[in-house]
């Protein structure tokens, strides 16, 4: 193989491929030959393939165990929602998956329904969100036992590991569904905030005319026996960014309304001070194979 032109260059760069592993062949072939019609597409020049290159070196420096700005890049660019579902696709009475984010942490703490997971100064300050509904399987039967994990930002738009204003654990939490189905548990109504933005990624999104907001949301993680495992978000309808979210995840069917509840009954029942948000969700989970 000598003599490589822009004619052989992509035939000549495939035929390298030697891998044993017959997938690793079919995803490399075919990343050579999109990165290559890439390249012929824009023409791209030297400068600009050395701005990609110094782009991507940023993107990995400034990652670490607690910073990933290579899935920050994924989430942006629409490859994360794709990925989500290609691999989840559902049947139309499933709850939609989305994107699963970077704050996520293990070890939140195991909650009785009707616990508060927010507490500190600006989970005080919030408007006091009561959440509720059934985790469903198949056929609309309410799933007993299933474990729900819920995270989200503070009223201010920080989740507890970018605020060391927060406690430890902050707007976290893990329930289990009663023999009915049913969740609830008291927090704060999330708000809009900017994914991070001080880095390559935030960079990108300013050169290119986007901004960094995400509409707010709760993150739920939802595993019940024989079910795929749902990582999903409630969106709160009337948000000035669901048409605009940054990582692309909105979904219709994940828009809820949060509604101001007046009655002090109500109010009563789930121990909170009147008047109060609510909202009501009901997620179906796909069952496996
Ligand atoms: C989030 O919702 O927490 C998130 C998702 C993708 C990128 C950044 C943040
Ligand atoms: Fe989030």
């Amino acid at each position: 193989m000598r003599n490589i032109n822009e004619s052989t260059v992509t035939e000549a760069a495939v035929g390298l491929i030697k891998a044993e592993d017959p997938r690793l062949t079919v995803v490399m072939e075919s990343l050579i030959r999109h990165l290559h019609a890439f390249i012929r597409d824009v023409e791209l020049t030297e400068e600009e393939w050395m701005v990609g290159i110094r782009f991507l070196t940023a993107t990995g420096q400034i990652s670490d165990d607690k910073r990933q700005e290579f899935i920050l890049l994924s989430d942006t660019l629409g490859a994360s929602i794709l990925v989500d579902a290609i691999n989840h696709r559902k049947s139309a009475a499933s709850t939609e998956s989305t994107v699963f984010g970077p704050f996520w942490v293990s070890g939140s703490p195991h909650l009785e329904n009707g616990a508060r997971i927010a507490r500190g100064p600006q989970a005080a300050a919030g408007e006091t969100t009561v959440v509720h509904g059934v985790v469903k399987g198949e056929n609309g039967l309410p799933l007993a036992g299933a474990v729900i994990d819920v995270w989200q930002a503070s009223p201010a738009g920080l989740y507890d590991v970018q605020d060391p204003a927060q406690p430890e654990m902050n707007l976290r939490g893990l329930f289990h569904t009663d023999a009915e189905g049913r969740f609830w548990f008291v927090t704060v109504k999330p708000a809009a905030y900017p994914i991070p933005d001080d880095g390559p990624v935030g960079d990108m999104l300013r050169a290119t005319g986007r901004h960094p907001m995400r509409p707010a949301h709760i993150h739920f993680m939802i595993d019940a026996a024989a079910h795929e495992r749902l990582i999903t978000h409630i969106f709160v309808e009337g948000d000035p960014y669901l048409e605009s979210d940054a990582v692309l995840g909105v979904k219709d069917g994940l828009v809820t309304e949060f509604i101001v509840n007046e009655c002090p009954e109500d109010a009563e029942r789930w121990g909170v001070v009147s008047p109060f948000t609510e909202v009501r969700f009901d997620f179906t989970m796909e069952p496996v194979g």
